[in-house]
């Protein structure tokens, strides 16, 4: 048996230390606290596939605009909480170039990342109808938004969609909304963790059922435009992303800058709320929050109170880089192509080394590559696999963390530039050795 780069008590000394019991169960930034503690303490290099840190450069339209609106001056004057009017124009424009619905600029709010945007949504919907008191996420999920009801002290449940694709769905969604208590339906598309991307017949679906029980659906588009399947850049014509919004009014759509615009540091994302939902109102939310309108609420309300709206200049630079892609100007999906290219090679590296990609179809298609992907290895669990792969300098997160029901892991490409593939090959190689 060959030597693996990291040793076991290394492990479980950094575990001990950071008084992490369970791998398996830890959060994103529990992992990465851990694997920065484990190559601090080595010397060693891991590949990181844990957290989804874009590793392109920012776009220059975005940073220079952010730069020209610190020289005018607004770090010093609050924004106002439902966001610059640039910005509100042009997130109305980009999903009408991209998606092809409209939302008017006045329903569109920037927010602190779509951490933020979730967070204020969440509450919001979890507030309309005290007989809908629970949240339903498609899962697989992003594991912190869990954390987010958690903290807020509202109630979700979910189902793995592994076995629930195509028209099973329709019976899947009816199981849990016919109990009247579901507020709405969250999912994202594509999906983090498992990459699928849901067709325009379930997306359809999704809709019919939120209309026939008047719930909100909450499509989180923080991979917006990374199906990379499709033919992409041509803003104001099909194809567009796919979405929910097509099919119903009953809406919400989450357009961070983070991923499709490796704006992440900044955090910045517009929460895009259909016209109807956001001028609609609700005996409860007047009732608990002083405001009967959902738009009202969410902004004077929800956003004022968290952080009393988004950093000035993100705004200006987010507004740029949308205003460019509107324009026809900033080719963005050109850029993130990346990720599809080296998640095309990374599965190839753990197949050949024995490992099985998970959910692996769009029904009948096969799974796009892109921002992540799902591996297993015979029929251990997530845990154990994390706990072996980090022996050899290789980090990632459960699927277990992400409401899935299957065994595995979640491995995210982004931080695996074209140099570290042969590090990966490597450190696969001993792998594929030793099992
Ligand atoms: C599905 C999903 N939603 C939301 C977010 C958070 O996005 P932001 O960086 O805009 O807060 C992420 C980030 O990884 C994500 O994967």
């Amino acid at each position: 048996m060959a030597n693996t780069p990291i040793c076991d008590t290394v492990i479980k000394e950094q575990c001990r230390k950071l008084g992490i019991n369970n791998i398996g169960k830890s959060t994103i930034r529990e992992i990465v606290g851990l694997v920065n503690c484990i190559e601090k303490e080595t010397g060693e290099k891991f590949v990181r596939m844990e957290m989804g840190v874009p590793s392109l450069k920012p776009p220059k339209v975005g940073t220079e605009a952010e730069i020209k609106a610190l020289n005018d001056g607004v770090a010093a004057i609050y924004p106002m909480v439902d966001g610059v009017p640039e910005l509100k124009k042009e997130a109305s424009r980009f999903v009408k170039n991209f998606i092809g619905v409209d939302i008017s600029p006045e329903c569109c709010i920037p927010t602190v990342g779509s951490m933020q945007g979730g967070y204020a949504t969440f509450l919001t919907c979890s507030n309309l109808d005290p007989q809908k008191d629970t949240a339903l996420f498609i899962d697989p999920g992003f594991p912190v938004q869990k954390q987010q009801f958690n903290v807020m002290g509202h109630k979700y449940e979910s189902f793995d969609v592994y076995d629930y694709r195509g028209e099973k769905l329709r019976d899947k969604l009816e199981s849990y909304l016919s109990k009247g208590n579901i507020n709405s339906i969250i999912y994202s598309n594509p999906n983090n963790p498992s990459w699928i991307c849901f067709t325009d017949d379930e997306l359809k679906i999704i809709a019919e059922v939120a209309d026939k029980y008047d719930a909100i659906v909450i499509e989180d588009l923080a991979y917006f435009r990374m199906d990379f399947r499709d033919d992409t850049y041509h803003p104001g014509f099909p194809p567009y992303q796919a979405s929910v919004a097509n099919y119903t009014d009953n809406y919400i759509l989450m357009i961070s800058g983070s991923k499709a615009f490796s704006y992440a540091g900044q955090r910045v994302a517009v929460v895009a709320i259909s016209d109807k939902v956001f001028h609609r109102s609700y005996p409860n939310l007047q009732k608990r929050f002083g405001r009967d309108q959902f738009g009202a609420t969410f902004v004077m309300r929800i956003i004022y109170a968290l952080s009393s709206g988004v950093c000035h200049s993100a705004q200006y630079g987010l507004a740029a880089m949308l205003k460019a892609a509107n324009d026809g100007t900033f080719n963005f999906i050109k850029d993130i192509e990346e990720y599809g290219k080296r998640a095309e090679k990374m599965k190839k590296l753990f197949v050949d080394a024995g490992f099985n990609i998970v959910y692996d179809k769009d029904i009948d298609k096969d799974l796009a590559d892109g921002f992540y992907f799902t591996i297993t290895y015979k029929d251990w669990t997530g845990d154990k696999l994390l706990e072996e792969l980090l022996h050899y300098g290789i980090s990632a997160i459960t699927l277990d963390n992400t409401g899935s029901k299957k065994y595995g892991l979640r491995a995210c490409v982004s931080q695996i530039t074209p140099d570290k593939m042969e590090l990966l090959e490597k450190r696969l190689e001993i792998y594929k050795q030793n099992h």
